[in-house]
């Protein structure tokens, strides 16, 4: 399957199934002309929500030891996978010029999106909670007019959103095991993982994307969407050693650190 056909298949999906759907075969032969998509089909039940101050609250932390509220996380961390799907699916079509390697990297990526939601789908069945049972919301959706190049691309997703995440999956993930529900600890830490991954793809990138005198830290600063900041990229416990194996350069980690 092509890229761009499987990016569209994402996008304008109205099943769960569809939005999860993984070729067996991918190849970028016809990556077409660019596509900035506007916003993405969701299956019933599973459109946006508004935010409101009641909806947009996460269960605090003291009160994990309730298998519902663990369940309420997983599935608002679930809402933040199938965006990165989504967004991820909205580069490959925004960005057909890119390098062949940047978008299977991306592909790659997606994939592994994918098997996050559904990893977070069973987790959340398990707590008795289904997908699509609270609000979803637009989040990353509203980024995307200002995603004009790979390099806000990265910038956004990989450098900002996805690096928050080495902070917020381990801190969920250690709340977790405290109170005991060792699968939902086992998947953070999985999860972890693969963030260090996405991470150091941007990092790569962006590195290879620069001009030859410019300093990638600058760069991404000035690249990130009006509506994010440094401070997006990080949660309430720094975690330096994931950003280290992401290939994240000291002064940047340390600014984040300060932010
Ligand atoms: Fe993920
Ligand atoms: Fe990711």
């Amino acid at each position: 399957m092509e890229l761009r056909e499987w990016a569209i298949h994402i996008l304008s999906a109205d099943r769960i199934e569809d939005k999860l759907f993984d070729p067996s075969h991918l190849e970028d032969k016809n990556p077409g002309s660019p596509i900035f998509w506007k916003e993405p089909t969701r299956p019933i039940g599973m459109s946006f929500s508004k935010h409101t101050r009641k909806n947009d609250k996460l269960p605090p932390f003291q009160d994990h030891h309730k298998s519902d509220n663990r369940a309420i996380c997983l599935h608002r961390f679930a809402g933040h996978e199938l965006l990165a799907v989504e967004i991820m699916a909205f580069a490959l079509l925004a960005f057909p010029d890119a390098p062949r390697s940047f978008r299977m990297g991306v592909a790659n990526t997606l994939k592994e999106e994918q098997i996050h939601v559904k990893l977070y789908i069973a987790q959340m069945e398990r707590l008795g909670l289904k997908f699509g049972d609270l609000p979803l919301f637009k989040h990353f959706w509203k980024q995307t007019e200002y995603l004009t190049s790979p390099i806000n691309y990265i910038s956004m997703m990989s450098l900002t959103l996805e690096m928050a995440n080495l902070d917020f999956a381990p801190h969920y993930g250690a709340s977790f095991k405290r109170n005991g529900d060792l699968e939902s600890y086992e998947l953070m830490k999985q999860i972890l993982s693969d963030e260090i991954s996405h991470v150091k793809f941007g990092m790569r990138w962006i590195q290879k994307l620069k001009a030859h005198d410019q300093d990638a830290f600058e760069l991404y600063k000035e690249s990130i969407t009006p509506h994010l900041t440094l401070k997006r990229g990080r949660g309430f416990i720094f975690q330096e050693e994931p950003r280290k194996k992401a290939g994240i350069p000291d002064k940047w980690i340390e600014a984040l650190k300060n932010s």
